[in-house]
C-alpha cells in the first residue's frame, strides 16, 4: 500500500509542486487585488533601522498605514516585534521583512569571506552561513544581504574582503554554498534566512579599485568572469538580489534593464525580487541619468529594481508617474508581486514575530564556536616558511609578541561583523598565553596600527633579543578594508615594515602573522622574514587558530583566493589573464608584454599556500584523448604526502583552450579538492570536464565548446603543475 502511495505522490509531484506555485501565485494575486497604490508602494519601501535602539515613532505610524514593507538593521527581538505588531494592525496585515548584513556571522563571527574562500572548502562556508542564519533568525532577522559574490581583481578595493576573490569558478562554488547555508532547501523553516546575491553587477570592477567607481567591462568579461557567481546563486535558489551602486558601461547598475531584466529574469529565470543598494536609486541623480527623484524612480523601477533601500523616490514619485501615464500600474504590480512572493515563501505571514528566547540558548553555542574555530584553522595560508621556522617548539620559555595587531579584539572580527562583540574575540595574545601557560609571553606593541611613530621600536627590539622566539602581529585594522575603504597603497601601513625589519635583525626565530582584509604588497618583508602566516581577519576564535598553527597543533592548508602582487604597479594582476601577442617568456627580449622595472609574476600566485609537510602530484591521466563537443573527459591525478606530518593539500585543476575563435585565458580553474593525508599516504583525485567546464562565448557571444586542443594542468597553485592535453573534435 505504502509503495502505491509513494508511486502516486511521485507521479503527482510535478503537478503538486506546480499547483503549490499556482496556489501561491493565486494568493499573491488575491492580496494584490485588494491593495491600494499607497499600500503597494509600501511593499517597495525599505527604511534604515537604528540598530539596537527601538524604531522611531514614524516607522510604527507608516507600518500601521501599510506604508513600510521592510526595515534593515533593526536589532533585537523586542524592537523587531514591536514594529511588526504595528504592521499587523494595518488594513491588510502584511508583515515587515527585517533584513541585516549577516555576512560572516551574526554573533559567532567566522573568518571574513575572503578568508573562508582561502579554505577552498565550500562545506565550511555553507556551515558558517547556516550557523549565522540560526543566530540571526533567533534575533528576529529573516533576510540577510549576503552572499556578496563580486569578483575582485584589484586589491586596492576594500570590499575584496567580502567576496571569494578573483576566480569565477571558486566564486561560484562558494556563492552556491553560502546560499544553501543561509536558505537551506526551504527558507520558511525556522533558523533559515532569505539570502541576497550582491552587488549586481560588476561592483568589484571599480576602476582603480576605488569604491563606487565606474565599471566598464566587455559583455564577454561580464559573462565569463563577473556573472558566473551570480548565476550560481540563482541556480542555488537565492531569494533576492541587490543592485549595485556603480555605473556599468554607461548605465548605473540600479537602472540597467539589460542586467536587471534581460539577463537576470529573461535569460536566467530569476523569480525573486531585487532590492537597491543603500540610496542607489536616489544616486541616479548624481550619476546624471535622472534629473530628480521622479526621474530616478522612472529609471529604476521599469529597469527591474523592485524594492528601494532607504531613499523614497518610489513612494514620493510613482503616484504622479502612474497618474500621468509615464509608469504603468502593471510595472508596480509586478514588483509588489515579487516582494510578496518572497515574503510568502519565507513563511512570514504565518510566523511574523521573532522568537524571544534567551541568548544563552541561541547565541555562541559550543558547536558554533567549534565551527568558527575550524573555519579559522582552514582559512590560514602559510605564505613562507624557510628553515622551517614554524612550527615553534612548545617548550620555549620566553615568547615575545610584537605589533599593533596582537591584542586587537575588534580587528579579529573584521568589517561586516554583524552583531559580533569584540569582547568575545580571542586575540592572538590570548591564544598564545593559553597555548603556553608556563612560558613568559610578553607583548610589545611597537607602534599603533598606523605606525607613524617609531618610538616603541627600541623596547620591542630589546625584548626580542632576549626571547626564545618572536611573533610579529602586523597588517591592517578592520577599518582599512570593507566598504568605502579603498587604499591607494597596499603596503603594510605606516612604518610597520621598519618595525618588522628591526625586530628581525635581532636574529631570533621569528614568524610574521598577518591580519588584513586584502592582498598586500609584501616583497621587502618576504625578503627578510623567514616565516609568514596569512591569518586574514579570522573571527571570534581566530587567536586560538593562529596559536595552534604557530605551534603545530594546526597544520595550515589554505590557498590564496586572490593574487598577491609584488608591487602595486602590477595591478590589476590575476592568474587567468590572456596570453597577449607578446607573452613575456624571454626576459632578455625587450619587445614583450612586461615591465622594465618589475617581473610580471606575482609574489604569491592565486592558489598558493604551503604546509608543514610536503606533497607531490603524479600520474596525471585523461580517460580519453579526444571527445566530441558535447562529450566529457575524466582527469585524474595522484597526490602524496611526502613529508613528516599529516596535512591538507588542495589539488587544483586548470584548463586552457589553446586555440579558439577568441583569445582565452592562459589558465582557468575548473575543479579543486582539499584532501587530508597522513605521511606517505596517497590519494587519487578525479575531475570531470564537460561542456559546462569547457565551454565559452565565441565571437558572436554564443556559448559553445570549440573544437581543438585543450591543455589540462593539475597543480597545488595556479603556477606550475603537471600537464596533459586532449582534443575536442569538430563534431
Ligand atoms: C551598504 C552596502 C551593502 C549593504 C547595504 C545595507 O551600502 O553596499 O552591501 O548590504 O548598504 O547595509
Amino acid at each position: 500500500m505504502r509503495k502505491l502511495l509513494a508511486l502516486a505522490l511521485l507521479l503527482l509531484s510535478p503537478t503538486l509542486s506546480w499547483s503549490l506555485d499556482q496556489a501561491l501565485e493565486a494568493k499573491i494575486g488575491a492580496l494584490l487585488g485588494r491593495m491600494t497604490l499607497e499600500e503597494k508602494l509600501g511593499q517597495l519601501q525599505q527604511l534604515g533601522g537604528p540598530g539596537t535602539q527601538p524604531a522611531p515613532p514614524n516607522y510604527s505610524e507608516a507600518a500601521r498605514k501599510g506604508r513600510l514593507g521592510s526595515v534593515l538593521t533593526l536589532l533585537g527581538s523586542k524592537n523587531i516585534n514591536e514594529l511588526q505588531k504595528a504592521a499587523l494592525e494595518s488594513r491588510l496585515k502584511i508583515p515587515i521583512l527585517f533584513g541585516f548584513d549577516v555576512i560572516h556571522g551574526y554573533r559567532t563571527i567566522f573568518p571574513m569571506p575572503l578568508a573562508e574562500a582561502a579554505s577552498w572548502e565550500p562545506s565550511l562556508a555553507e556551515k558558517a552561513a547556516q550557523i549565522a542564519a540560526a543566530e540571526a533568525y533567533a534575533a528576529g532577522v529573516r533576510w540577510t544581504f549576503a552572499p556578496m559574490v563580486d569578483i575582485a581583481r584589484d586589491p586596492r578595493w576594500g570590499r575584496i574582503m567580502e567576496g571569494s576573490g578573483e576566480d569565477p569558478y571558486l566564486g561560484s562554488v562558494f556563492a552556491a554554498a553560502r546560499v544553501r547555508g543561509f536558505q537551506g532547501t526551504d527558507y520558511s523553516e525556522p533558523g533559515r534566512l532569505a539570502a541576497c546575491a550582491k552587488h549586481w553587477a560588476a561592483y568589484g570592477a571599480a576602476e582603480a579599485g576605488r569604491d563606487y567607481n565606474t565599471a566598464d567591462v566587455s559583455e564577454r568579461t561580464l559573462r565569463e568572469v563577473y556573472f558566473p557567481p551570480f548565476k550560481a546563486a540563482v541556480d542555488a535558489g537565492v531569494a533576492t538580489f541587490m543592485s549595485a551602486f556603480n555605473d556599468l558601461d554607461g548605465l548605473p547598475a540600479s537602472a540597467n534593464p539589460w542586467t536587471l531584466t534581460q539577463v537576470l529574469r529573461k535569460e536566467w529565470g530569476f523569480e525573486g525580487f531585487v532590492v537597491s543598494d543603500y540610496e542607489s536609486i536616489k544616486e541616479l541623480i548624481k550619476h546624471g541619468v535622472a534629473a530628480d527623484a521622479a526621474g530616478a524612480a522612472l529609471a529604476a523601477l521599469p529597469a527591474g529594481v523592485d524594492m528601494e533601500m532607504v531613499s523614497d523616490t518610489f513612494m514620493a514619485s510613482v503616484p504622479t508617474l502612474v497618474q500621468q501615464g509615464e509608469l504603468s500600474m502593471e510595472t508596480v504590480n509586478e514588483a509588489v508581486r515579487r516582494v510578496l512572493r518572497i515574503k510568502m515563501r519565507l513563511g512570514l505571514f504565518e510566523r511574523p514575530f521573532a522568537e524571544d528566547l534567551p541568548e544563552a540558548e541561541t547565541m555562541k553555542k559550543p558547536e558554533y564556536l567549534a565551527a568558527a574555530k575550524e573555519a579559522a584553522d582552514k582559512s590560514l595560508v602559510l605564505l613562507k616558511n624557510d628553515g622551517p621556522t614554524l612550527p615553534f617548539t612548545k617548550d620555549l620559555k620566553t615568547l615575545v609578541v610584537v605589533g599593533p595587531l596582537a591584542a586587537d579584539t575588534t580587528s579579529m572580527l573584521g568589517w561586516w561583523a554583524g552583531d559580533g562583540k569584540p569582547e568575545d574575540a580571542i586575540t592572538l595574545l590570548d591564544g598564545l598565553r593559553r597555548k603556553l601557560p608556563t612560558a613568559s609571553v610578553k607583548q610589545f606593541q611597537g607602534c599603533d596600527i598606523d605606525c607613524l611613530s617609531d618610538g616603541g621600536f627600541a623596547e620591542a627590539v630589546e625584548a626580542a633579543k632576549s626571547a626564545d622566539a618572536v611573533v610579529l602581529a602586523l597588517g591592517e585594522s578592520y577599518t582599512m578594508s570593507g566598504e568605502a575603504a579603498s587604499r591607494s597603497s597596499i603596503d603594510l601601513p605606516g612604518h610597520q615594515l621598519e618595525l618588522a625589519l628591526a625586530v628581525l635583525a635581532a636574529g631570533k626565530p621569528t614568524a610574521v602573522v598577518l591580519f588584513n582584509g586584502r592582498p598586500m604588497t609584501l616583497s621587502k618583508l618576504h625578503e627578510k622574514a623567514p616565516a609568514i602566516l596569512e591569518a586574514w581577519f579570522p573571527g571570534t576564535m581566530g587567536g586560538h587558530s593562529v596559536a595552534d598553527a604557530l605551534f603545530g597543533d594546526v597544520n595550515p592548508g589554505g590557498k590564496l583566493p586572490s593574487t598577491f602582487p609584488r608591487n602595486l604597479g602590477q595591478v590589476p594582476l590575476y592568474y587567468n589573464h590572456k596570453n597577449t601577442g607578446r607573452p613575456a617568456l624571454n626576459p632578455t627580449d625587450r619587445y614583450l608584454s612586461k615591465y622594465i622595472d618589475s617581473p610580471n609574476a606575482p609574489l604569491y600566485p592565486f592558489g598558493w599556500g604551503l604546509s608543514y609537510t610536503t606533497f607531490a602530484l603524479k600520474d596525471l591521466s585523461l580517460d580519453q584523448k579526444t571527445i566530441p563537443p558535447s562529450g566529457s573527459i575524466q582527469a585524474s591525478v595522484t597526490v602524496e604526502n611526502t613529508g613528516p606530518v599529516a596535512g591538507d593539500e588542495v589539488v587544483q585543476l586548470y584548463i586552457r583552450d589553446a586555440v579558439s575563435s577568441v583569445s582565452r585565458p592562459v589558465r582557468e580553474l575548473k575543479g579543486f579538492q582539499r584532501v587530508t593525508l597522513k605521511p606517505g599516504e596517497q590519494r587519487r583525485v578525479g575531475f570531470a570536464l564537460g561542456p559546462k567546464e569547457l565551454g565559452a562565448y565565441d565571437q558572436e557571444m554564443r556559448w559553445k565548446v570549440e573544437p581543438g586542443t585543450f591543455q589540462v594542468f593539475a597543480g597545488t597553485s595556479s603556477a606550475g603543475g603537471l600537464e596533459a592535453s586532449f582534443d575536442v573534435l569538430s563534431k
